[in-house]
């Protein structure tokens, strides 16, 4: 198979291909990504074998260059504009990306004659859910609350027509909150541990009681790599942790495991339209493909603070912004504009 990874030099992008190209290491795989704050080519030093894309999703002569220059057979689409606090500051942004980029890229999948197209969506379209809610399902209806929310659910209901009315093979994943490493510290988890290291208070929106079921990256590329290869076409499929928290037992939690004082804690001013609540029924994707989640969230979480501690390197360059000078040096220059 010839794939194509939106968004590969992403958080959730990353893991895939580090684990797509360790076991199968002579698949053909391309990489697009038009490295935005949130795309870093160090998550991917040290993978070797796959061919990058620097170029943007909406970018249409690219796109249909590089589906046919390679004889692209599989799209995975991670790329997309991700984090909900930029969103509420610049919503436009989102709306560009996650509708128009993937209109451009389903547009031309499907003139290019792609045989699987499986697009990376998330919980957050369904909105959120009281205390005592049955989780989400893949019935639950679409009530985004975020304009990035919104965005993907725009994104998402696009994939559905293409394959209701062209009959195109789409697929749709939707996935709770990931954590694991490299992750960009804009994210709950990796923000309060690179505070929690420099002894820098930790901000905790609202009362810190809003839910989040969170899942190991790696356990969500697993259940993507199952969807790729066996999902129905058409179908939705809702992946999650089980692993319903609130914002401050994490908060706790990761102050425990650095043995920093709660004194550290700090409660600020609520996100706008704060989701209150997500949680996953993720029964499908088990009954139908076999999948469930590997990875307890204290292992995980723990294995994560170790991360984030011993790859001191790559946060100091996320963190300073100089991972963007070595983007600009290797690939904005490269015509000599
Ligand atoms: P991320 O922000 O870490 O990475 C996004 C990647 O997309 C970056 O490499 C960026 O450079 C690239 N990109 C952005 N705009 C682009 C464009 N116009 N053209 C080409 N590339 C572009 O995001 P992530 O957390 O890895 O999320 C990946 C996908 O998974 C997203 O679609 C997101 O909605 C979805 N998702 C994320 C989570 C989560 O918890 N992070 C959960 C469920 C679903
Ligand atoms: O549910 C899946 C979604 O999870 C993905 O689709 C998004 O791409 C991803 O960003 C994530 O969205 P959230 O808004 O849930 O994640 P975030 O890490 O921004 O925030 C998690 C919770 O922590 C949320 O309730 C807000 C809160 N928070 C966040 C930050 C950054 C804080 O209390 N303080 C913070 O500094």
């Amino acid at each position: 198979m010839k794939l194509l990874v939106t968004g590969g030099a992403g958080f959730i992008g990353s893991m895939f291909v580090r684990r797509r190209m360790a076991a199968r290491p002579d698949e053909k795989l391309i990489v697009l990504d038009a490295l935005t704050y949130a795309g870093n080519l160090a998550s991917l030093a040290q993978v070797k074998g796959f061919e990058f894309v620097h170029g943007d999703i909406c970018d249409q002569p690219l796109v249909e260059r590089t589906l046919a220059e390679h004889q692209i057979d599989a799209i995975v689409h991670f790329a997309a504009e991700s984090h909900v606090d930029r969103s509420i500051l610049g919503p436009m942004a989102f709306a560009r990306t996650n509708l128009m980029g993937t209109a451009t890229l389903l547009e031309c999948a499907r003139r290019g004659g792609v045989k699987r197209f499986l697009h990376i969506s998330t919980d957050e379209v369904y909105g959120d859910l009281g205390p005592n809610d049955a989780p989400f399902s893949e019935q639950t209806p679409i009530a985004p609350r975020s304009p990035y929310s919104a965005s993907k659910a725009g994104s998402d209901h696009l994939v559905r027509a293409y394959f209701e009315t062209y009959g195109f093979p789409t697929l749709i994943t939707r996935c709770s909150n990931n954590y694991g490493p490299y992750q960009f510290p804009e994210k709950f988890i990796p923000h309060m541990i690179l505070n929690a290291l420099s002894d820098t208070p930790l901000p905790i929106y609202g009362d810190g009681q809003n839910i989040r079921d969170w899942i190991h990256v790696e356990d969500h590329c697993a259940a993507v790599e199952r969807v790729l290869e066996a999902g129905r076409p058409g179908e939705v499929y809702n992946i999650g942790g089980r692993a319903e928290r609130p914002n401050l037992e994490i908060a706790r939690a990761i102050l425990e495991a650095l043995g920093k004082p709660e004194s550290l804690l700090k409660f600020v001013t609520d996100r706008l339209g704060h989701d209150r609540r997500y949680a996953i029924d993720d029964r499908k994707i088990e009954r139908e493909l076999g999948w469930s989640c590997a990875r307890r969230l204290d292992e995980g979480l723990a294995a994560t603070v170790k991360w984030y501690q011993t790859n001191d390197e790559w946060c100091r360059q996320v963190r300073s912004g100089e991972y963007r000078k070595w983007v600009t040096l290797n690939y904005d220059n490269r015509d000599g504009t």
